[in-house]
């Protein structure tokens, strides 16, 4: 998942040349220059927003910088209050509008979905080339999209196929878990996040790794440092000029570092499926199919290369592992702080399934408490609150405001997920919201973790699949509870690309 709150900051050439004026004068001059800078900022500001969207200052060089500083969760949500539904933030010098509320984004995301799926050309231009699913826009992305979802469909996706795919991976994961001492306090997400990436390893290369393997501890540890430097808490991607600094202050150099690594190891990837499909090997996998199809139009087809299809593989490592890792490690941490309602998702579990058998997607239908938590732990987590920032595909004219082509528009899925008119006391872990009164599960038109429309997660049933497989083999046959004098957890967790869980551990005893 992709959040760029970010610009290409251009820096705006009214440089205060301090050195051409007589020392005397100097302090005058520049607070009359300051003044008329400021002033003239404040001038284009007002013609360049013409449309009279409503939003914060904009101040000179930094824009709205100063008032969007902290957690963009409660900036978002203080601003949604005081300027409405659609307001404009400027990050440097660039506008970006922000749209909130269910019905805003459902007008904008599936009444004008083709004017607004577009993604900003900028800011992950140099490390994603623009190309790939999540970051290109136009033919190329609904050619790269319709190929990927139909690859995805033919391996199972939310058929038996998928299912299969995760199932084994849950045995390997109850394995894990199961060798954890019940005496010692054991860090959760480390073993779910390797179990969430072999998932993706399997559909794009056909194989999955030994969650000992040192290469592919490696891999993660690389997946993981990268994923921590590309974030909006790096500053680099809000002021692109920071990036020639010398030295790497903010690691954006070792970000582009690490993209060339993971970059050169998919394309290696590539060439040993090449090898094998020249060997008249039939293709089991998202690269191999994705190899046949650029053979079979190789002149007429432009959008199936070498480079595309590593920023296909790019994107769901990085789009697929954390989110749903994180959304299980969250979902634990609830249980653990709301012991009832693990035990009653274990009756339900013992109930419908038993100790033994294995949990299939089916028994979905029959479990609809456990269905109600996934889904409001989906909700509160809220894993990727502003989604992934849209761009406008041509001037929009939408609920009275004009919107330039290109403008970077950002999804503000948090204020659905937390709207108080919609689930009261949003804060407050309430699964009995998606029950109705008989107890069957009732899902909620607002609940809207994975976005809308055309743009909206390209993998929503696998991931759907994913949580509900995982999290109930987890349950059947652990339980989950804090160590003794455990520091209390934070729930809020570290918001960059995507809402990522503090470190905590957790006490796990086998019910088997
Ligand atoms: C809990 C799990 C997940 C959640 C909550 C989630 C949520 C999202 C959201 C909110 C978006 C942005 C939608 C927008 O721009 O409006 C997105 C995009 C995307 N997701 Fe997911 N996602 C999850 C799991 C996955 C998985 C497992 C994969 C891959 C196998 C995946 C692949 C993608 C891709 C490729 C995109 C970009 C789609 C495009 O631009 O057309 N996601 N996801």
């Amino acid at each position: 998942m992709k959040i760029n709150l970010l610009t290409d900051f251009t820096g705006h050439n009214d440089v205060l040349r301090g050195e051409f004026i007589a020392p005397a004068y100097q302090g005058k001059w520049m607070s009359l220059l300051v003044a008329g800078s400021s002033a003239a900022y404040l001038c284009s500001h007002w013609l360049q927003n013409k449309q009279n969207i409503p939003g914060p200052l904009r101040l000179p060089i930094v824009g709205s910088l100063p008032f969007i500083m902290g957690d963009l969760r409660e900036v978002m949500t203080e601003m949604n209050k005081k300027y409405g539904d659609i307001f404009i933030i400027y990050v440097g010098s660039e506008s970006i509008v922000v749209l909130n509320g269910l019905d805003t984004i459902k007008e904008a995301l599936i009444q004008n979905e083709k004017l607004f799926d577009g993604r900003s050309q900028k800011q992950f231009q140099e490390l994603t080339f623009n190309l790939g699913v999540a970051s290109s826009q136009g033919d190329l992305w609904q050619e790269q999209r319709r190929f990927v979802l139909q690859t995805l469909r033919n391996f199972g996706f939310g058929r038996r196929g998928m299912e299969d795919y995760i199932s084994e991976e849950a045995i390997f994961l109850k394995k894990a878990v199961s060798s954890i001492d019940s005496n010692s306090p054991c860090d959760l997400y480390s073993i779910l996040i390797k179990c969430t990436c072999n998932v993706i390893c399997a559909v794009v290369k056909g194989q999955r790794f030994d969650y000992n393997d040192p290469q592919y501890t490696e891999y993660m540890n690389l997946s993981k440092e990268f994923l921590s430097l590309i974030g909006i808490n790096n500053p680099v991607f809000v002021f692109q000029l920071l990036k020639y600094i010398p030295g790497d202050l903010f690691g954006y150099k070792k970000a582009i570092s690490i993209s060339k690594d993971l970059r050169k190891l998919y394309k290696q990837w590539i060439d040993e499926h090449r090898n094998r499909l020249d060997n008249g090997e039939e293709p089991i996998d998202l690269i191999g199919v994705y190899l046949r199809e650029m053979k079979k139009c190789k002149e007429e087809n432009q959008y199936f290369f070498d480079d595309q299809l590593v920023q296909v593989i790019m994107d769901l490592f990085l789009a697929g592992t954390d989110t749903t890792a994180n959304t299980l490690t969250f979902a634990i941490m609830y249980l653990i702080i709301h012991p009832d309602i693990q035990n009653k998702i274990q009756d339900e579990i013992d109930h419908v399934i038993g100790s033994h058998r294995k949990p299939t997607l089916k028994d979905r239908f029959n479990m609809p408490y456990t269905q109600a938590v996934i889904n409001e732990v989906q909700r509160i987590t809220d894993i990727a609150p502003l989604a992934i920032p849209h761009a406008t595909t041509e001037d929009v004219l939408f609920r009275g405001y004009t919107i330039s082509k290109g403008t970077t528009v950002i999804i503000n899925l948090h204020s659905v997920l937390w709207d108080e008119h919609q689930f009261p006391e949003p804060s407050n872990f309430k699964p009995e919201r998606f029950l109705d009164e008989k107890g069957n599960f009732s899902p909620c038109e607002a609940a809207i973790p994975f976005s809308l429309g055309k743009r909206a997660c390209l993998a929503e049933s696998m991931a759907k699949a994913e949580l509900f497989l995982l999290f109930v083999h987890l349950l059947q046959n652990f339980h989950f509870k804090l160590p003794p004098n455990h520091p209390e957890l934070d729930f809020k967790g570290i918001i960059g690309l995507t809402v990522q869980p503090k470190p905590f551990t957790v006490f796990v005893e086998s019910r088997q």
